[in-house]
């Protein structure tokens, strides 16, 4: 008998730059169609000219601080798809300051951006999630942690509360989802070299403190981070819910004293 094969349906938010953007690349060359949700409609046109996936990849605009604008970019998405195997929640943002001068709007705009935009996406995509899922191939969501959730740094504290609460959503979405056979997981990076990183970095009296370089010698990649996305799409993660895998060469695993060496 021949064996019917469908192609694979993913949504990724926050696509048009970084991890989200490498995210669409990796889904792509592994044969996935892609709709590739940003709030940058330019930035979108972009990724289009540079992997020329054709009708593979799908670009829509969508703010996830905006339900209705999710909704109707979800219903969209629904026209076009009548399932969808995996959401990818990496549209994300960055805000540091010490936390008595932070500005309540930059405050506001984290959980926006970081904790209920990744909500309400996955509340739009759940129909279709669930169209796609069985016992045998669940449907997934993955969201993009961060280890400021486990290990918060002073002058990033709104940030990591914003991801501390995505994880609780995580643990507790896993749990109410799995009767749909619908996975929920994040990965959690350290520093990862991206746009976000470069722009923060760049700011004039930068209050953004990088983790530097991990006990492994190096900062991450954006395909370090995918890498473990890619697992966890993937049946050898089956069994895996609720969880929130750190991806950072080792940052969070252990305080390291200043002048301490990390080897022996
Ligand atoms: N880069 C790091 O060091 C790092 C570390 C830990 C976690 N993360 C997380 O990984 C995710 C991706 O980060 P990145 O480094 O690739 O950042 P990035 O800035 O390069 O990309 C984020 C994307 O999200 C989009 N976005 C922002 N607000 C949005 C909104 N309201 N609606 C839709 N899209 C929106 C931006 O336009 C951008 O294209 C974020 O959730 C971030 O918090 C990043």
């Amino acid at each position: 008998m021949v064996e019917v094969t469908r192609t694979s349906v993913a949504v990724v938010t926050g696509a048009a730059s970084g991890i989200g953007r490498q995210c669409c690349r990796q889904l792509l060359d592994d044969g996935w169609q892609v709709f590739a949700l940003d709030v940058s409609a330019s930035a979108l046109g972009e990724i289009d000219a540079e992997l020329q996936s054709g009708d593979r990849l799908r670009l829509l605009p969508c703010d996830v601080r905006d339900a209705d604008n999710v909704a109707s970019v979800f219903s969209e998405i629904a026209q076009q798809a009548p399932f969808v195997d995996a959401l990818i929640c990496s549209a994300g943002i960055l805000r540091t300051g010490p936390l008595m001068d932070m500005a309540i709007e930059d405050f506001d705009q984290l959980f926006a951006v970081n904790t209920r935009g990744a909500w309400l996406c996955t509340k739009a995509a759940l129909p279709l999630l669930r169209q796609a899922a069985s016992s045998q191939m669940p449907s997934r969501v993955v969201m993009l942690g961060s280890i400021a959730a486990i290990r918060p740094k002073i002058g990033g504290g709104a940030y990591a509360a914003s991801k501390a609460a995505l994880s609780r959503l995580v643990r507790v979405m896993a749990v109410e989802l799995a009767q749909d056979n619908i996975l929920v997981n994040a990965v959690a990076p350290g520093t990862v070299d991206t746009p976000m990183i470069a722009s923060a970095l760049a700011k004039p009296g930068k209050t953004y403190k990088p983790s530097g370089r991990s006990p492994l010698g190096r900062v991450a990649e954006p395909a370090d981070v995918v890498a473990v996305i890619r697992f966890l799409l993937q049946p050898a993660s089956n069994y895996v819910t609720g969880t929130w895998i750190p991806v950072d060469g080792g940052t969070s695993a252990a305080f390291v004293a200043s002048g301490a060496p990390t080897g022996g």
